[in-house]
């Protein structure tokens, strides 16, 4: 649909045309879905349609003619917002789409300091937010009753954005959003249950228990033991059995890191029985916590680290 973008005049000549068009359409998914002739000319003398900052464009398609708005926002900063608004009669055959499109062009051929071109809508206008998707935009945010709604509950304001270097680029760059899942908790909970399982590996009653050993300790399992000595999950469960150990164990110096997702190595001095030895063990948490690898070497007595 071969359109292009005119200038437009808030304050001058395009004043009552501009008037015309914003009260004579109803923008049922606005703030404000309809504005009188005396609210517009107060937003145009406030300089909300065109300052130093924000311009507004007539979207003047070949064979339909004058279709509609394009205002755009914050144009000095690093991002910059759109407001797309077409007249009734033009909505529902995808102009939208190429005004969009042009709108995007302009915006990063006439404004070099904007890295991003931001537009939020209201969650339900789907037509906009298709016009976003057919462009390229990438859904970024889901801003929950960030929408007022005039005599309703608010809805929740979606935003989307286009990135110069994907402009230029022509690809389109997908929002990272496990990122935004706290990675920090995860590990945290992660380590927490790590603890609580090498704590459990480390008490009598379970070192006696073949069975509950087999749950804690991964098939692939190998210790390397104070002495020197390599102990397969088999072999270490038989020792056990025999001598599980007695009396109060003592962790300290605790030490924890998530290795990968899923992947914790812990570091710790065991004193027990009056002997103390440096602990590393390696935990698989999938999503139960296995441990896959573990290793003793003693502290001599008197060592002070
Ligand atoms: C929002 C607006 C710019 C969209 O432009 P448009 O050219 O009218 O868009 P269309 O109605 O052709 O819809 C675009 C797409 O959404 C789809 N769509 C529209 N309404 C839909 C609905 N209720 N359910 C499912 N799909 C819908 C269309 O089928 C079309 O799909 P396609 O791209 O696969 O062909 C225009 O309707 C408008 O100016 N509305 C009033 C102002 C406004 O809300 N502006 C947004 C402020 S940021």
């Amino acid at each position: 649909m071969p359109l292009h973008l005119t200038p437009l005049a808030a304050a001058g000549e395009d004043r009552d045309e501009l008037v015309s068009f914003l009260t004579r359409n109803v923008f049922p998914f606005h703030v404000r879905p309809q504005s009188t002739e005396q609210q517009v000319r107060a937003a145009i003398d406030a300089g909300d349609w065109g300052n130093g900052e924000t311009e507004a464009l007539w979207i003047d398609d070949e064979e339909r003619g004058r279709v509609g708005i394009v205002r755009l926002h914050d144009l000095t900063d690093a991002t910059a917002m759109v407001d797309l608004r077409l007249g009734e009669p033009h909505r529902g055959f995808g102009v939208g789409a190429s005004a969009l499109a042009a709108a995007t062009d302009h915006v990063f051929r006439k404004h070099p300091a904007v890295l991003r071109l931001e537009g939020q809508t209201r969650e339900d206008n789907i037509a906009m937010r298709r016009t976003f998707e057919r462009c390229g935009w990438v859904l970024e945010a889901h801003y929950r009753d960030g929408w007022p709604v005039a005599d309703g509950e608010p809805l929740a304001s979606v935003a989307f954005s286009v990135l110069r270097r994907d402009w230029a680029n022509g690809t389109t760059t997908v929002a990272p959003w496990p990122v935004l899942t706290d990675p920090s908790r995860d590990a945290k909970a992660l380590i927490a249950a790590t603890w609580e399982a090498e704590e459990r590996l480390l008490t009598p009653a379970v070192r006696a228990d073949a069975a509950r050993l087999r749950e804690l300790l991964a098939a692939d399992f190998v210790e390397i033991g104070q002495s020197g000595r390599r102990w397969t999950r088999d072999e270490i469960i038989a020792a056990l059995a025999s001598d599980p150990g007695r009396g109060e164990i003592e962790i300290g110096e605790r030490e924890a890191r998530q290795l990968a997702p899923g992947l914790v190595l812990l570091n710790y001095v065991l004193r027990f029985d009056g002997r103390s030895s440096r602990r590393t063990s390696i935990w698989r948490v999938d999503p139960e916590p296995r441990c896959v690898f573990h290793q003793g070497t003693s502290v001599p007595r008197g060592s002070a680290r």
